[in-house]
């Protein structure tokens, strides 16, 4: 695929593309990264959604400490763009994978987790081996029930065994509210929220009570953020995906403080009834399971289904003089799922490409 220039507009585009607006996502970017800096809490915005180094840059630019990353493969690609403070969200497993971590280290300085003292043990040899020191956090379950030791005395036990291993150096503790998310916002949101966190927290209370170092207590989504970044005794927040925003954002997660980044430009390809228009963006080009995605300034138009490569949108009366070829902006279901379909992203100032990043890490999933 021929990449667009620099200074191409809209219109100078094929389609589909997956576009940012650079003034939205800065705006959403300065939110978040202002509202920790406001509470004192260092800001690790997750990268899987966009797996940029390029963006990843931008973001410490903007007050990041670093990135979270999802796997061993996107933190390598992040390293290797100059980001080197990396979480590795995720649990490292396997010779093969401890290898690379080994390999990582050298050139960059992650923050891994464990859940148990195998993986632990894993890595401690293989850095002692190499004369490294890595650091290492603790995954608590704090009712999402994926993975994670069990918050209190189980996990101060773990953390005393990473503490005594030669080669790891214990940073903390990380936990993740992912199931509160969609909680119907408000007070009860707020609380059952805070309720998981502070099973986080009294457990970093504890490690530290014992005598051990916990530095790191880190958690947070975007669907949480807002309560996340108030809860007292935190010291990290994971939450990255609000920089684009997306349907599921809006309307599953109910949060109406940020602005649409990301869309999908498409250009209807059929119009095989009077309130029905077919778009060349189906679920090989963005998320729709998350949530139905949204046309972008266009309440009178409806995304109906997806299938491959086909959108089907339901057209209201006022709208049916859509002819084939007149394009549309669409707001993904869930801009992660979106992001890692595409190998770009086209970084519009107004109708004017300023930036091309290219999603670097996409397919990184070892
Ligand atoms: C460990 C972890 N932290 C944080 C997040 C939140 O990410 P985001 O803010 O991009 O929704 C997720 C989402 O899946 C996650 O798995």
């Amino acid at each position: 695929m021929t990449l667009p220039h620099l200074g191409c507009t809209k219109a100078d585009l094929d389609t589909p593309s997956l576009c940012v607006d650079l003034d939205a996502l800065e705006f959403n970017i300065a939110a978040m990264s202002g509202a920790c800096r406001e509470r004192s809490i260092d800001w690790r915005p997750h990268s899987k959604c966009h797996k940029s180094p390029l963006l990843a840059q931008k973001l410490i630019a903007s007050g990041a400490i670093g990135v979270t990353c999802a796997k061993l493969g996107e933190a390598e690609v992040m390293a290797k763009g100059g980001v080197t403070d990396t979480l590795i969200a995720n649990l490292i497993v396997g010779p093969k994978k401890v290898a690379r971590l080994v390999e990582l280290r050298r050139i960059a300085d992650p923050v891994v987790c464990v859940d148990h003292i195998d993986q632990a043990t894993a890595f401690s040899k293989a850095m002692s081996d190499a004369g490294l020191s890595l650091r290492v956090i603790a995954e608590v379950d704090i009712g999402l029930a994926r993975v994670g030791v069990a918050a209190g005395d189980a996990a101060v036990e773990l953390a005393r065994h990473v503490h005594e291993l030669p080669g790891l150096t214990l940073a903390g503790i990380m936990g993740y509210e992912g199931h509160l998310l969609t909680l119907d916002d408000g007070e009860e949101k707020a609380i059952a929220i805070h309720a998981a966190l502070k099973v986080l927290t009294d457990t970093a209370y504890q490690i530290r009570s014992a005598g051990l170092p916990c530095e790191i207590v880190s958690c947070g989504g975007t669907g949480s953020f807002k309560y996340t970044v108030q809860a007292p005794g935190i010291t990290e927040m994971q939450a990255g995906g609000g920089m684009f925003m997306d349907a599921f954002y809006r309307y599953g997660c109910q949060i109406s403080d940020w602005k649409y980044a990301l869309t999908v430009l498409a250009t209807i390809v059929s119009r095989p009834a009077p309130d029905r228009a077919i778009i060349d963006a189906g679920r090989k080009t963005m998320d729709g399971t998350s949530h139905k995605p949204l046309v972008f300034g266009r309440d009178d138009i409806r995304v109906e289904s997806l299938s491959a490569e086909h959108g089907a949108l339901k057209l209201d009366p006022s709208t049916q003089d859509l002819k084939i070829g007149d394009r549309l902006e669409i707001i993904p279901g869930y801009s992660d799922m979106t992001c890692v379909l595409h190998d770009n992203f086209l970084g519009f100032r107004g109708d004017k490409l300023e930036v091309i990043w290219p999603l670097e890490g996409r397919g990184r999933l070892q």
